[in-house]
């Protein structure tokens, strides 16, 4: 222990700490300065960012002994507050620059250093120094935040108002259709938005630390596991086993009726076998998160190891022993049968063109570790806080794995630092339910970093060989394609994203006739997880790729030849469904003037060493679950022109909140309820309506058109005979019910055996164009501008789906060049698995909207988070290949693949 007297945000402070914790540490748990936040908590992220002697540093890394007494350290609560905004923070806010908020104090923190050293930065300067200080951000793709920085500077030096630069409501009071920043950005931005680990530190006497038991091996039998040892150890209060669940210790996996597997594969605590590694075998809980984990070393697990497969071919060897035994282990096939037989329509084919892809495992990243914790209520009832984004589906996913009838079981979304589609599958659900049942106390969770990699879901990477055929005009007239889904130890959605490969390798083309099948693997390598457009990054990028080397073949441009095979009216998706709007010819004339520039410009700027190429490619996702997907909402008048809305959107910073709250306040403008007096409940089990999961670019059409049957019921019950509406007080006196419910049904159909079916009633499309340039000598490819036309409907809020698009660019970029998780044991941090950091994303990305109303979205909207990761990997790669004539078809294209293909 020492003690220490610095100065924190201009308050003297006498500390008494341990020498070798953390400033964060210090300053969260002892000072309770919440806002700095805490990632990766080894110096890669700078969530942790904190203004020491002018200095930016990162709290994680800064051991109290080496902080001087007399220091004057400023966090982002010595920035400014909600009453007294820094321009920053104002800036933060109406740039999106804030999106899940997770990484939002250490960039504001970071960046006011930087203006109070250079009050005049370049955008450069601004991008230098976020790359110096490590601030990374998963969600922005940068452009927002430097749009930030650049106008506070602005305002800071006097060249432009605050007031200029607060948004303002329109004229006529409508939001709908505005850029008006979502609500959440305020308490974002002034460090007071508390997330999960935050709540954690509020916690009562009594909680439990929970540390886990993981596996260092990917396959192998369990003989036994000891922890008398552990139990033995200072403050632990007691070690669980499988031992200790109460329930069938499954996750219910969701298994389709024709899966070969009962979907219950997956562990909550393992007991007869590992399948991963990683895997959770043994929890200790004790009085604090040092003596959990100390004790948890102390476990001892005896194994006997198995083969371990991992990657799809190895577990489809013929001597491969059954993973889950009695389940084989390609559980899960599904073919597509569209049109004519295509044998003979290949052979009379005037080019063929073939090829294999491969897209890897890529992982999700979110700054925010996973976190959570657990307790029982008033009413005995298990209650689980965690970031899940689908609360109503993971709870039925682990109540009978943890025995409990569904009603004594309830879910609440914390507040939460992103998950891009990885808490689409219950990850610590389980775990905390167990730990709070068994100890009867309540129980806290956060994974390291190292947990995150290892022990979260990751994008299941797809092997995939496709052919396809056209006539000497450039008509695609055929497709084969084969596809298997390394899908990991764990079934859940396995199934699901095996039909992504029916509904979109090929898609935005129409093909007549198509054959092909795709299958899902069980492996010993990651679990895989739902990953922002779900099957369409790995689908789209073999057919974006193909059609490129098609068009070659054909001497054709690839953007020409796009023109001509894009849908048009009369033609069917692969599912053979008729597309619900078609506007890709003319999204393609408007992206032609700026292709055939880049491609001037890549010509004219190409050397011998620096090689500059462009390259197109077409994405296009689903809105939705497949089929008659479902939403609830609820509206209740709660006073005069003041409405309460419940839904359960989860936000997982794509901007719920804004989502929300814009749809309603649309669909409520008969009334004339002005918008600040729409007030929102979201995301707690018994108190908001089942609204199904935030994933599949989902929620705005299905839970915004449940939200406007809810309020136009609500007008319907308040109009008058005459047309005029009845007021709140009259609602009452009549006895009209003051609350109602909304649900919507989606027009669809599930896909066949076959593949065909009308899947999803709304789609989204785009088309990406990529400049980049390639070093010779390294084979290092760095993208110079990314372009999107995007048509996602009508736009609900201007500022979260530009912050979605250039976000999910930015993953596009990872996926193309850097990110994986292949290798178990190195890929174990952000900066290993690749994590774009804004030297790596371009200042210049340009998003063109063509807002084509959707027939079925509410006021016109689609879906948006996953159209910006459809398909940017492949435009990248296609750019490569224009630059140097290099086809890389495994991702990522890591500069070394790139050498060897210049090189040989
Ligand atoms: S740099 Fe400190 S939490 Fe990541
Ligand atoms: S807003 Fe930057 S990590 Fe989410």
């Amino acid at each position: 222990m020492i003690k220490k007297e610095i100065v924190v945000n201009g308050i003297p402070r006498e500390l008494y700490v341990n020498a070798k914790d953390s400033l964060a540490k210090v300053l969260r748990n002892q000072l309770c300065l919440l806002g700095l936040k805490l990632g990766c908590e080894s110096g890669q992220c700078g969530a942790c960012s904190v203004i020491m002697d002018g200095k930016v540093v990162r709290a994680c890394i800064t051991r109290m002994n080496r902080v001087k007494d007399g220091a004057n350290i400023v966090t982002i609560e010595g920035i400014g507050s909600a009453e007294h905004l820094h321009p920053l923070q104002l800036a933060f806010m109406v740039h999106g620059a804030a999106q899940c908020g997770f990484c939002t104090s250490g960039f504001i923190v970071s960046a006011r250093a930087l203006l109070e050293e250079n009050d005049s930065p370049t955008r450069q300067d601004v991008r230098d120094w976020f790359q110096k200080h490590h601030n990374v951000c998963r969600c922005t793709g940068y452009k927002p935040l430097v749009d930030a920085v650049m106008d506070a500077a602005k305002v800071l030096r006097g060249e432009m108002s605050r007031e200029d630069l607060t948004y303002k409501i329109p004229e006529d009071g409508r939001v709908w259709g505005t850029s008006i920043p979502r609500p959440s950005a305020l308490p974002k931005v002034t460090g007071t938005w508390n997330f999960g680990a935050d709540v954690g530190l509020s916690l009562p006497d009594g909680t439990l630390h929970l540390a886990l038991v993981q596996a260092k091996v990917s396959h192998a039998r369990i003989l036994s596991i000891d922890t008398s040892r552990a139990e033995s150890m200072e403050g632990v209060f007691k070690v669980l086993t499988h031992k200790d669940v109460k329930g069938r210790n499954r996750i219910n996996g969701l298994a389709f009726p024709s899966n070969l597997g009962d979907g219950f594969d997956r562990p909550i605590l393992c007991d007869e076998k590992v399948f991963q590694f990683g895997d959770a075998i043994a929890i200790v809980c004790a009085d604090n998160e040092e003596q959990a984990k100390a004790a948890a070393a102390a476990v001892e697990v005896e194994l006997e190891q198995l083969p371990e497969y991992m990657s799809a071919p190895a577990a489809m060897a013929e001597d491969a022993i059954e993973i889950h035994p009695g389940t084989p282990n390609v559980y899960f096939t599904q073919k597509i049968v569209k049109g004519e037989d295509t044998g003979p329509v290949f052979e009379k084919a005037h080019a063929v063109v073939e090829d294999d892809f491969y897209v890897g495992r890529q992982p999700h990243m979110p700054i925010e570790p996973d976190v959570g914790f657990a307790y029982t209520n008033d009413e005995g009832k298990i209650v689980i806080h965690s970031k899940s984004i689908a609360i109503y589906a993971h709870h039925f996913m682990i109540a009978e794995g943890l025995g409990l009838e569904p009603e004594n079981l309830l879910l609440v979304q914390n507040k939460t630092g992103a998950t891009f589609g990885y808490k689409f599958s219950p990850t610590n659900e389980g775990l905390l339910g167990v730990a709070a049942m068994a100890t009867g106390r309540p129980v806290f969770l956060k994974y390291s970093y190292y947990q995150q990699m290892t022990y979260t879901g990751k994008r299941s990477p797809f092997f995939i060989n496709l052919r396809m055929a056209a006539d000497k005009e450039g008509k695609i007239l055929g497709m084969e394609s084969d596809w298997s889904v390394d899908h990991g130890p764990y079934s859940e959605f396995g199934d699901l994203l095996t039909t992504r490969g029916a509904q979109f390798i090929g898609a935005g083309y129409a093909i007549p006739n198509i054959r092909g099948e795709g299958r899902t693997v069980c492996t010993n390598h990651a679990w895989g997880s739902a990953f922002r457009a779900f099957g369409a990054p790995q689908s789209e990028f073999a057919s974006e790729v193909l059609v490129d080397e098609l068009a070659e073949k054909l001497g054709m441009d690839p953007l020409e030849f796009r023109f001509r095979n894009c849908y048009r009216k009369g033609d069917t998706t692969p599912t053979g469904q008729e597309p619900e709007i078609y506007s890709l010819p003319e999204m393609i004339d408007i992206l032609r003037p700026k292709y055939q520039a880049a491609k001037k410009k890549a010509a004219a700027a190409s050397t011998a060493e620096v090689k500059r190429g462009v390259g197109v490619a077409l994405g296009v996702y689903g809105s939705g679950l497949d089929g008659p997907d479902t939403s609830e909402a609820w509206i209740e008048l709660t006073g005069e022109g003041k409405v309460l809305l419940g839904d359960s959107w989860e936000d997982h910073g794509q901007g719920a909140d804004i989502g929300a709250l814009g749809t309603a306040h649309e669909a409520l403008r008969p009334l004339g309820i002005a918008y600040e007096n729409i007030e929102r409940i979201a995301c707690e089990m018994g108190v908001t309506p089942n609204s199904g999961p935030a994933g599949g670019s989902r929620s705005q059409l299905m839970t915004g058109n449940a939200i406007r049957v809810a309020c136009e019921s609500l007008i319907k019950a308040m109009t008058k005979e005459d047309g005029s509406f009845r007021t709140f007080e009259e609602m009452k006196n009549e006895g009209l019910p003051l609350r109602y419910d909304g649900k919507w049904v989606a027009p669809c159909t599930a896909c066949d055996e076959n593949g065909q079916g009308n899947p999803f009633c709304c789609y989204m499309y785009g088309l990406f164009l990529a400049e980049v340039a390639v070093e010779t000598a390294t084979g290092k490819t760095r993208v110079e501008k990314m372009t999107l036309v995007a048509d996602v409907g009508k736009i609900n809020n201007k500022l979260v789906v530009d912050g979605q698009l250039y976000g999910g660019l930015a993953q596009g970029i990872g996926l193309a060049l850097s990110e994986d998780y292949e290798d178990i044991k190195k890929h174990t941090t952000m900066k290993a698995g690749g994590i774009p950091e804004i030297r790596d994303v371009p200042d210049d990305m340009e998003l063109i909207y063509f807002e084509t109303p959707r027939p079925d979205g509410p006021f016109g909207a689609s879906g948006t988070g996953e159209l910006p990761l459809s398909c940017p990997h492949a435009a990248i790669i296609n750019a490569i290949y224009n630059a140097c004539g290099v086809r890389i078809t495994a991702l990522p294209a890591l500069p070394e693949k790139v050498l060897k293909g210049l090189h040989g």
